[in-house]
């Protein structure tokens, strides 16, 4: 089956073994192909096997998501996450992947790529998640790991995870964006593969997160899929991904994507309520440091998906943010604060009357409850005594 790269701007055709990320125009690269499996009984067969690439909720699509010999793909395997139902709402928790977040499904693809181009060295620029999940793949495939990080501004478990899995670690004294220019400059002067979501690899793999979860409704697509927005790339590989799903007549009805960004890193929300007529680029703050980002670089890609998904693009305020984490933790499911902007995000859209109350709403949960612990114990602080070791001290303490 062949497959190629496509600029999404001005159309133009690269062969896919070669090494770029952007068009010579500058345009976003997307990979394309000439047919997808039409039956997705498939998927089920091997959603039972216990082969390996069966049982890895990305390789299970593989005809839709890379064209590579099996003994080439690099997977632990990832995906095959839960699907929670609670309090009427569904949550998918791709905190549940080998690396606690989501950038394994798309890392398991652009780590195989990496390989077949004959890479050495992988980076990418990270808020700890990408940056955890390149570290890890890149051991499985003997590469090295680099990773550009903004110094001080990436959780301690984010940042313990990298180095443990043995990623050279640069922490760059700017902010998210300021590393992700460097980065790029680092790829195109010393041969480094770039991992990053601009990588049209990563937003392959991430496509199949919107796959496993209609597979998971038995391909009756919801109304609405939640998705907190920082880089983008994740809102343009599901905008990518339901295109791809009604093309191939997976499913006969398109949910509409929501993108919800924290209010002091909205450069996207901005833009939609200017009916996409400008991009702004802005100084990005916010408790949820995961999408601590002002400059997303898959921008273009993302417009394109909320358009063809009907979407909208939503803001949270921090306070909505860890008010809406403290009650997904409530529920017992838990996740970093960046994936709770989605619970925060469609209760204001409710309220709003963009979303009705009957209409069934996928929330996608970005990362595990454990990778930001500082966030936890700042909103908690008061919930953990210590008192002497005896019965009196516990009865004053539980009263
Ligand atoms: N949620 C979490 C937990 C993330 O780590 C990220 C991005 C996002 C949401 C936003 O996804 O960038 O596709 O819009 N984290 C990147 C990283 C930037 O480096 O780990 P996006």
């Amino acid at each position: 089956m062949s497959e190629w790269l496509t600029c999404i701007t001005c159309n133009r055709r690269y062969d896919i073994s070669e090494i770029r990320y952007t068009c010579e125009c500058g345009g976003l690269l997307s990979v394309e192909r000439d047919q997808l499996p039409r039956d997705t009984s498939l998927f089920e067969r091997r959603r039972a096997s216990r082969k390996t690439i069966d049982s890895s909720g990305v390789w299970r699509f593989r005809e839709a998501v890379l064209s590579v010999p099996e003994e080439q793909i690099v997977t632990h395997p990832e995906g095959s996450t839960r699907l929670y139902e609670r309090e009427g709402l569904l949550f998918k928790h791709e905190g549940e992947n080998p690396t606690g977040s989501f950038k394994d499904r798309g890392m398991t693809v652009a780590v195989t790529q990496a390989v077949r181009l004959g890479a050495r060295v992988v980076a990418c620029a990270s808020t700890g998640n990408t940056s955890s999940s390149l570290a890890a793949y890149a051991a499985q495939a003997g590469l090295r790991a680099v990773v550009f990080v903004p110094a001080r501004k990436v959780s301690a478990g984010k940042l313990a995870q990298t180095l443990a899995y043995g990623a050279t670690c640069l922490q760059i004294r700017g902010d998210f964006d300021t590393a992700m220019r460097l980065v790029l400059e680092a790829s195109k002067h010393l041969g480094i593969y770039l991992v990053n979501s601009i990588n049209p690899f990563r937003i392959e793999g991430q496509k199949t997160i919107i796959w496993e979860l209609l597979q998971d409704l038995e391909w009756n697509a919801p109304d609405w899929i939640v998705v907190p927005a920082g880089n983008l790339g994740n809102t343009s590989a599901f905008g990518k991904a339901l295109r791809e799903a009604r093309q191939a007549g997976w499913i006969s009805t398109t949910p509409r994507l929501a993108s919800i960004q924290a209010s002091g890193a909205n450069p996207f929300y901005r833009s939609f309520r200017d009916s996409f007529t400008g991009r702004h680029r802005i100084t990005a703050e916010t408790i949820a440091t995961a999408i601590r980002i002002g400059d997303p670089v898959s921008y273009d890609r993302a417009v394109a998906a909320i358009r063809y998904t009907g979407g909208v693009v939503e803001q949270v305020t921090d306070d909505e943010i860890m008010s809406a984490k403290r009650e997904i933790d409530a529920m017992g499911i838990g996740c970093e604060p960046a994936s709770a902007a989605t619970l925060a995000g469609v209760h204001k859209l409710r309220a709003s009357g963009v979303m009705r109350k009957e209409d069934r709403v996928v929330s996608v949960l970005t990362g595990h409850l454990l990778k930001d612990t500082d966030a936890i114990m700042k909103s908690h602080a008061g919930r953990s005594i210590e008192i002497e070791p005896a019965i009196e001290a516990v009865e004053k303490a539980l009263a």
